[in-house]
Parts: C-alpha cells; sequence; structure tokens
C-alpha cells in the first residue's frame, strides 16, 4: 500500500494550474501483490472481498462464456488496475460504467475506469468474457484439463487465469459463489455447498457457494458426467462427493478412499480443531494428469492417485491442507513449508493411528534415507526458491522438522501447538516466521535455532543436532521401510507446476 505525500510546493503549482491537488494523486495498482517467487500474481491497489461467477460451458468445444462480478475495496487512489486473465474479454464495467481496458502479456488485464477510483471506497467491476481455456498455456504449463465429457481447473500455484478474472494470490481470500450452465446430463462441481440446480430448455444450472475466505488457486470448477454422493458430518455439515462416470479400472479404489472423507475430517477435528468450512468432500475428474491438489472444501484427486488401490493417506494430506493451507494461507509462496509439512505429518499421525509406522519411525527413515551429499539436503523448506517450491524435501524435510518440533517441546504442547495455530491464523494469512515464533510461545521454549538447522540450512543437519532433535536414533543405524511408506510417497505424483 502506498500513500503519496504531496509536497505543499506541488499544492501550490496544482492551485496554481487550476488543477485539483487529488487529480495528481491518481496512480495505476501494482500490477503484482509483491511476491517474489511470482512478481506478477496478484495486483496492487484494491482487496477483493466476493466473486460472482455466472458461466456456460460447453463440453462439445470447450466454450466457456462468463460474466464475472467482483465486489472490492480500493486500497489506494487508482488510476487504473489489473486484474489476472487468460481468456478474451468483451467488455469490462467499474461501478456500473463502461471501463477500457487492454490485455498485457498473456495474463494481465489493465483496466481504466471513466472515472479514477478513490481509496477506502467499494468498488464493483464485471468482466463479460469468453473463450477456450484449453487453448490457453502459459510456458507450458496449463491449469485446465480438457476430459472426453467436460473440463477441470485445478492447478497450484494458479489456476484462476484459465477460468475468472481475479486478483489471483493467496494474499486475497474472498468469498465465491459460482454458477455454472451446463447441456442437460452433465453435472459441474464446484467448492463449498449446492445451493440450488434447475434446468429449462436443455441446460442445467448449478449454484455452488463457498461463504468463507478462500484463495483463487483453491477455487475449482469441475464439468463432466459425475456420481455424486452426500453425506453429513456429526456436527450437520454437508459431505459432497464426486466421481466422473468415467473412472474404468480405478473406480472401486477412489471411491473407497474418497468415501473415507468424513471419518478422516472427523479425525482431523480431533487434531486441529472445528472443521472451517460449510462443507467437506472430494473429488475424481476423469483427467490424465497425477497430482492431488486441496481445493477448498472439495479436493481434486486425479484417479492415478488410486491405480494401485485405495489410498486414504491421500485424503489425509488434502483434508489437512483445510486447515494448513486452506483455512490458514500463506503470505508468500516461499511459505509453502506452512502448508505442506504439515499436510505431509498428517500422514505421518494417520500411520501412527493405524499402526503402520509412526511418525518418529517415518522421520527416522526419511533422515537415513538420504545421505548427507544428497540434493535433497540442499532444498531449504522454510524458503525453497519457486523452483524447488513443490520438491520433495518440502514435504519429506519439512515433516522431519515438525517431528523435530515434537521431540523438543513433548506430545502434550506439541499438539496444542497443532490445533491452536489454524486456530489462531483462521481464514488468515501467515509466514513461516510467525509459526515459529506462535510455537515459542505455546511451548515456552526458544526453538529459532531448530528451526534454523531443519528448515534454513541446505545440508543435512549432522549428528550433534539429529542427536538432540532425537531424529534418525531411535531405529539404529538401519532404518526400516515403513509400512505406510509407499502409500504416503504417492501422494507426489509429479506435477506439471510451472
Ligand atoms: N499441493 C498439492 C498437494 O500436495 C500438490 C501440488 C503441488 C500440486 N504443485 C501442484 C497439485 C501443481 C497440482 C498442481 O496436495
Ligand atoms: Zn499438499
Amino acid at each position: 500500500m502506498h500513500r503519496k505525500i504531496i509536497a505543499p510546493s506541488v499544492l501550490a503549482a496544482s492551485l496554481l494550474l487550476a488543477i485539483p491537488a487529488s487529480a495528481t494523486d491518481f496512480t495505476p495498482g501494482a500490477p503484482g501483490i509483491g511476491d517474489p517467487y511470482y512478481p506478477s500474481s496478484g495486483n496492487g491497489g484494491y482487496d477483493v472481498s466476493h466473486y460472482d461467477l455466472r458461466l456456460k460451458y460447453q463440453p462439445a468445444t470447450d466454450l466457456l462464456e462468463g460474466t464475472a462480478t467482483i465486489l472490492a475495496t480500493t486500497t489506494q487512489n487508482l488510476s487504473r488496475f489489473n486484474l489476472d486473465f487468460g481468456l478474451k474479454v468483451s467488455e469490462v464495467l467499474v461501478n456500473g460504467s463502461r471501463a477500457t481496458f487492454a490485455k498485457s502479456g498473456t495474463q494481465e488485464l489493465e483496466i481504466t475506469p471513466a472515472a479514477p477510483l478513490t481509496k477506502g471506497r467499494s468498488v464493483t467491476v464485471v468482466v463479460k468474457y469468453a473463450g477456450k481455456p484449453s487453448e490457453l498455456s502459459i510456458a507450458g504449463y496449463t491449469a485446465w484439463h480438457r476430459t472426453p465429457d467436460g473440463g477441470v481447473a485445478a492447478q497450484e500455484p494458479d489456476s484462476a487465469v484459465w477460468w475468472f478474472p481475479s486478483n489471483d494470490h493467496p494474499l486475497d481470500k474472498a468469498t465465491f459463489d459460482v454458477s455454472v450452465l451446463v447441456p442437460d446430463g452433465t453435472q459441474a462441481v464446484s467448492n463449498g455447498t449446492l445451493q440450488s440446480q434447475s434446468s429449462a430448455r436443455g441446460w442445467t444450472r448449478y449454484n455452488w457457494r463457498s461463504n468463507k475466505p478462500q484463495a483463487t488457486y483453491l477455487t475449482t470448477l469441475a464439468i463432466g458426467k459425475f456420481d455424486i454422493t452426500t453425506d453429513t458430518l456429526a456436527n450437520g455439515l454437508p459431505v459432497i462427493n464426486a466421481y466422473s462416470k468415467d473412472l474404468g479400472d480405478n473406480d472401486g479404489a477412489a471411491r473407497a478412499s474418497v468415501e473415507r472423507t468424513k471419518e478422516v475430517a472427523e479425525w482431523l477435528t480431533g487434531l486441529y480443531g472445528p472443521y472451517p468450512f460449510n462443507s467437506v468432500g472430494g473429488y475424481v475428474p476423469n483427467v490424465t494428469s497425477g497430482f492431488a491438489l486441496e481445493t477448498q472444501t472439495r479436493p481434486y484427486y486425479s484417479p492415478k492417485q488410486f491405480a494401485n488401490g485405495a489410498n486414504v493417506s491421500v485424503v489425509v494430506h488434502e483434508l489437512a491442507h483445510q486447515w494448513y493451507g486452506d483455512s490458514v494461507s500463506v503470505d508468500g509462496w516461499k511459505d509453502i513449508w506452512n502448508n505442506e509439512g504439515f499436510a505431509r505429518y498428517a500422514q505421518w499421525l494417520w500411520s501412527e493411528k493405524e499402526g503402520e509406522g509412526t511418525a518418529q519411525e517415518l522421520a527416522d527413515y526419511v533422515y537415513a534415507q538420504h545421505p548427507a551429499d544428497d540434493p535433497f539436503w540442499k532444498v531449504k523448506p522454510g524458503d525453497p526458491g519457486p523452483d524447488n517450491q513443490f520438491d520433495l524435501a518440502v514435504y519429506d524435510r519439512g515433516a522431519l522438522a515438525i517431528q523435530a518440533l515434537r521431540n523438543a517441546v513433548g506430545d502434550k504442547s506439541f499438539f496444542a501447538i497443532l490445533k491452536g495455530w489454524p486456530t489462531a491464523h483462521r481464514y488468515g494469512n501467515a509466514n513461516v516466521g510467525d509459526f515459529v515464533a506462535y510455537a515459542e510461545k505455546a511451548s515456552g521454549k526458544p526453538l529459532a535455532q531448530l528451526f534454523d538447522t531443519w528448515l534454513y540450512q541446505p545440508t543435512r543437519p549432522g549428528a550433534p543436532a539429529a542427536k538432540k532433535a532425537r531424529v534418525a536414533l531411535a531405529s539404529g543405524a538401519r532404518a526400516v521401510q515403513p509400512k505406510s511408506w509407499q502409500k504416503i510417497a504417492a501422494t507426489n505424483s509429479i506435477h506439471d507446476h510451472r
């Protein structure tokens, strides 16, 4: 946020020229929100509170037509501002008046309102657009997965530019209404709850609502022929799962895994505190790529996650993200350990509960598996750099750091921290340093050195540090592969992130 201070001489000069002083004070919003990993992600000058997306999709042609209504508040005096978007725009209205707009590069839309916008006011932006999302490729990276019967938007760190204009960075979270018109017989799945569904003249409209702050990359859309199952959690919240009718051999294992969402969500509630959103579930589209993603309230699972049989561990991972990543989001992408370290550690705790290897055994195994000269230890989970953002080390070394914390503070304090953190930062953003400070305060122990060793040094912590953290010693020199290892590792199937 910038505030320009006008020197008195400038003020006098502008008065002399009969230009109102404030007219010189309107500047363009920045084309990025200021994340050094992804300089063009997000934008400056405003803060979005709500997106209302009204869409129509034709599976036969991949044509997506949309009207996005964006409610925001300006955070500076704006002469113009950007949205992140990749499809073709036909019209933009700002506060009801036609604005001029221009594409800048592949994913920036520059909007110049008819009249400049004053700081601290509400602004409504309406963007009308149409395009074929599968035709948009940004540096070989695509978030739109066309399927035989539809299409799916899911990617990290961004997926929105393929299907709606936004301030595309986790720092600007908002609530969402996603309304999608599809041919009868086809379903549309998104985040939150299905408010209503209606059919007329061969088309069905699905109205989805996600009523808690949600990052743009966690907003998802799946269109295709789905079998939708419903249930309720013990606290009454709806469970909504969706399976493509075209999962072939993976259908049984997919259902045997994702149908355990309710049980896993309730187990995680015991660990992390109240579930933060208005519904829970998951979906398995008929895509060919292999990853899973923690899309809010409704994680995305590739059918390949279940190609070797049921895998509840991946469900544990994605649901753990609902607290660690979705409700509490990163400040910037350098903070990815706050998401992946803890989602991986949840898998370790599930393994411990299932009697398939304790977290300590998994930690010992990770340590022993990577010799000191393994490049694995070069990655700093606390600031891995954009190229290594989703490196295995962020997950496995990241979880090792959490086991080191557990051993340093003891189980009672550790589990209080695990549960306290998502409550302390619920629906907000936080960074790695905030977690370290929180853990120190909650445990009453100095932890800066421990985290420096496990998160920030580009080397394998040596014997004294490992001994201190009681990692790599419990099972002696030969670490046996815990029974849960294969399923846990399968969560990291290669993702085609940029
Ligand atoms: N956050 C995802 C998970 O661990 C994994 C992931 C990383 C991903 N990069 C991605 C998924 C790119 C899809 C696309 O659950
Ligand atoms: Zn993850």
